[in-house]
């Protein structure tokens, strides 16, 4: 796959809260970004070999820049500390176009957005694109505490400041998170999208199931995920390349077929993205992957080779 690159520019760098610097990035030509809609990324190509995803946090009806904030996680695989070292203003960078995994359904009768630390940033795309075409929603915005979240003088200053609720650990009981009443009742119509950490989510998620809502009413879009390569080897045989492997415990599917000299598109490498998709032709996936849907997974005929393994003792892909 050869996806088109924008170069494009840093016009304006900001630390904001804790650790989250927050870009502006505009066209290196000067011409207009491509048109993107509310919950998509992009991914930077930090360095070669080096690519990560951001969701884009500027309003989708202002086409003349993109903005997304990254928090520096120390803990995290470099991305992150490298894009805080290194985008400076003036910086040029690659970038691909937006991609939506995590879209609005745009005829809800109300919509919840629910971001948790740095998981706010694709819902305040949503939520100027709900304001935009008037629609009833709220924006709820968790932290742990005021002094460490971005984006809050941003979110004071926007259109839609009437429907944005801050909700921090370390503040008054009485500003916390009451999910039950925020979710209010399943039965009417209420779409929910939520975004952040994963235990943020997870809790997010449950609350939403308790309270009846249905599957197709939950949106979450996963920004970080822990790869769990554990487990015994299995053997991979790619059909189209007449190649056999064997994925060695620990060892990824990725990394034993690029071993045999088969280079398979990626990204996120976390099994967040989708890119590294295959098809099963025969064998049992061990899914391990936040992309595929309930569904797609029991149907074992696609796989995400970044993340995840085999419960037979053999996987045949077409590739
Ligand atoms: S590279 Fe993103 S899911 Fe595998």
């Amino acid at each position: 796959m050869n996806e088109e690159l924008l170069n494009v520019v840093v016009r304006k760098r900001e630390i904001q809260g804790a650790d989250v610097v927050v870009l502006d990035l505009e066209r290196a030509d000067g011409a207009s970004l491509p048109a993107f809609e509310a919950g998509a990324h992009v991914d930077i190509h930090v360095a070669p070999g080096l690519v990560r995803q951001y969701s884009l946090c500027s309003d989708p009806g202002e086409a003349s820049v993109y903005r997304l904030g990254v928090l520096k996680d120390p803990a995290s695989r470099g991305g992150s500390v490298q894009i805080h070292d290194a985008l400076h203003e003036g910086r040029e960078v690659q970038i691909s176009t937006p991609r939506n995994l995590f879209p609005l359904v745009r005829d809800a009768k109300r919509t919840i957005l629910l971001g948790g630390g740095i998981g706010i940033t694709p819902m305040i795309a949503m939520a100027h694109a709900l304001h935009r075409q008037g629609a009833a929603f709220e924006l709820h915005y968790c932290g742990r505490s005021r002094s460490r979240s971005a984006f809050l003088g941003e979110l004071a200053r926007a259109p839609f400041a009437a429907c944005v609720v801050t909700h921090f650990d370390d503040e008054a009981q009485a500003q916390r998170l009451n999910l039950p009443t925020v979710l209010g009742d399943a039965s009417a119509g209420t779409h929910l999208y939520t975004c952040g950490p994963s235990g943020f989510m997870d809790w997010v998620i449950a609350g939403a199931r308790q309270q009846g809502y249905d599957e197709a009413h939950i949106h979450k879009e996963y920004f970080q995920v822990e790869v769990d390569a554990s487990g015994g080897g299995f053997e991979v045989f790619a059909a189209r390349s007449n190649k056999a492997v064997q994925v060695a415990e620990g060892q990824t599917i990725l990394d034993a077929l690029a071993q045999v000299g088969i280079k398979i598109d990626i990204s996120c490498e976390q099994g967040v993205c989708g890119t590294c998709m295959c098809e099963v032709l025969e064998g049992v996936p061990d899914h391990r992957d936040v992309y595929l849907t309930d569904e797609e997974k029991a149907a074992n005929d696609q796989i995400l080779v970044c993340c995840s393994r085999a419960k037979t003792n053999k996987l045949v892909l077409d590739i």
